[in-house]
């Protein structure tokens, strides 16, 4: 590499072009609120980022599977506890159907806890006559359309800093506090189960789980004797977008003398920032933690094959996970070109669907949606295509909330065009509702134990 990659500094991208910048009216009240940033302590212990890195080591050898999801967009707005419990309850509801489904531990990743900022396809928004800065995250501006609103103000890094603090201290009181009870969550699956229109698909695996409970509690397994049942592990991550934030919190690692991003325990650089020689990827590649790059259509192999060396350049296991977002239908033409590319240089990479941002369309009502079957079918495509490659279908990465929300259409409820406008609250893209999120757990579960039977691990569940 160029003698610029050589030295790396939590600045050094700063010296770089870079695109999805907000225009701050003050540069310095800016500085001032990242130097103060600076003062704050880590939201995470680095060894944390590197257990999570050591997990998802075991997801690119095949013993693992990934489980990423939250909303596109964290809101100052919606910051209650009830939000951040039942998107809880709901993944973790997600993660017991897909352990059991894959035979194998899920790591559990949310979307949370500082995914704040996002990138834009346009740097306005236009409505009448008015033109305004478009919004990119409540860490950068508000949603509302008025020039007060649009204009970035830093003081919202410092909202959105101890937002974060406060989500994670409450997931990690719920992870290891018993609310992740093993037998209280698959309680939760069967009532979806018996309430789902679509519940008798699920019910063969959901008796199966209550009945390998059960056969653990009658020979004196349980959650007051394994902390196993009762806790769980769960990290977060977010779209590291916003490199000042990003820099403010990026602290050097006293027991490794490494840099590493304290925001999240992951970081993902976006398809639009991903560009090789550009201020996000130089950013990541001088932290430790464990890294996601989003590959969309547009991604060439070759290209990625050179992001691969600037980021992984050891070839560790667990430091890149590859999410890909092509849209259905065009899975088939891009990833097995991208696999072949990586397995023919022998990379060690994680390779993750994200059926969601390839997805999105505009509904005749105007609403900016996604339909569960478009969704389903490109991670029918996504596991369909490693089984021809011979790799690892690693895990997921959706958009979801655990509310009722109605934003994507589909699924076993029929969500329609005419219902968006009934509960549509995201503050950016189109999420699956907690219906929507648990049927597509249990979709994937079939694929998962579809693989395991292909693979002769299992045998065949008796046809419903
Ligand atoms: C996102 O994950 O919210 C996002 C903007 O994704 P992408 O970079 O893949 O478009
Ligand atoms: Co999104």
């Amino acid at each position: 590499m160029s003698a610029k990659r050589a030295a790396w500094s939590p600045d050094s991208w700063s010296a770089l072009p870079i695109m999805q910048v907000p225009d701050y009216p003050d540069p310095q009240a800016l500085k001032d609120v990242e130097a103060k940033l600076a003062t704050f302590p880590p939201l995470l212990f680095a060894g944390e980022a590197r257990d999570l890195k050591k997990r998802l080591a075991e997801v690119a050898e095949g013993r693992r599977f990934l489980l990423q999801g939250g909303d596109c967009a964290e809101s100052f707005a919606e910051h209650g506890p009830d939000h951040i419990r039942d998107f809880l309850r709901v993944f973790l509801q997600m993660a017991v159907v897909l352990t059991y489904a894959g035979g194998t531990p899920v790591v559990k990743v949310g979307r949370l806890a500082g995914q704040f900022a996002k990138p834009r396809s346009k740097p306005t928004e236009k409505i009448g006559d008015v033109e305004l800065p478009s919004y990119r995250g409540d860490i950068i501006n508000g949603m509302e359309f008025t020039e007060e609103a649009r204009t970035p103000d830093p003081q919202r890094m410092l909202q959105a800093y101890r937002q974060s603090a406060a989500t994670a201290n409450l997931i990690r009181a719920f992870v290891q506090g018993g609310y992740a009870d093993l037998e209280r969550v698959h309680q939760w699956n069967m009532n979806f189960v018996a309430g789902s229109p679509q519940g008798h698909r699920y019910e063969q695996l959901a008796n199966r789980i209550t009945e390998s409970l059960s056969f653990m509690r009658s020979i004196g397994i349980t959650g007051e004797n394994t902390p196993q049942l009762r806790q769980t592990n769960f990290f977060t991550s977010h779209e590291a977008l916003l490199l000042g934030y990003e820099q403010a919190l990026t602290r050097l690692d006293s027991t490794t003398g490494e840099w590493y991003a304290t925001s999240g325990h992951m970081v993902w650089v976006g398809d639009r920032t991903r560009q090789a020689d550009h201020a996000h990827i130089e950013y990541v590649r001088g932290i430790r933690n464990p890294i996601g790059l989003k590959c969309g259509p547009s991604l060439d192999p070759d290209e990625l094959v050179q992001l691969i060396d600037i980021i992984n350049p050891d070839n560790e296991a667990g430091r890149l996970t590859l999410i890909s977002r092509f849209g259905a239908g065009k899975v088939g033409e891009h990833l097995p070109k991208m696999i072949r590319a990586v397995q023919r240089e022998g990379r060690k990479v994680v390779w993750v669907c994200d059926p969601m941002h390839g997805n999105t369309i505009s509904a005749e009502s105007g609403y900016k949606t996604r339909p569960f079957g478009r969704i389903l079918s490109e991670v029918q495509d996504f596991f369909a295509v490693h089984r021809a490659e011979g790799t690892h279908p690693g895990g997921i990465h959706v958009e979801m909330t655990g509310d009722n929300v109605t934003e994507c259409t589909g699924g076993a409820t029929e969500i329609s065009d005419a219902d968006l406008s009934d509960r549509y609250h995201t503050h950016c893209d189109p999420r699956l509702n907690a219906d929507q999120s648990l049927e597509l757990a249990f979709l994937v579960a079939e694929l998962m134990h579809n693989e395991r039977v292909a693979k002769g691990e299992i045998a065949a569940m008796a046809s419903a």
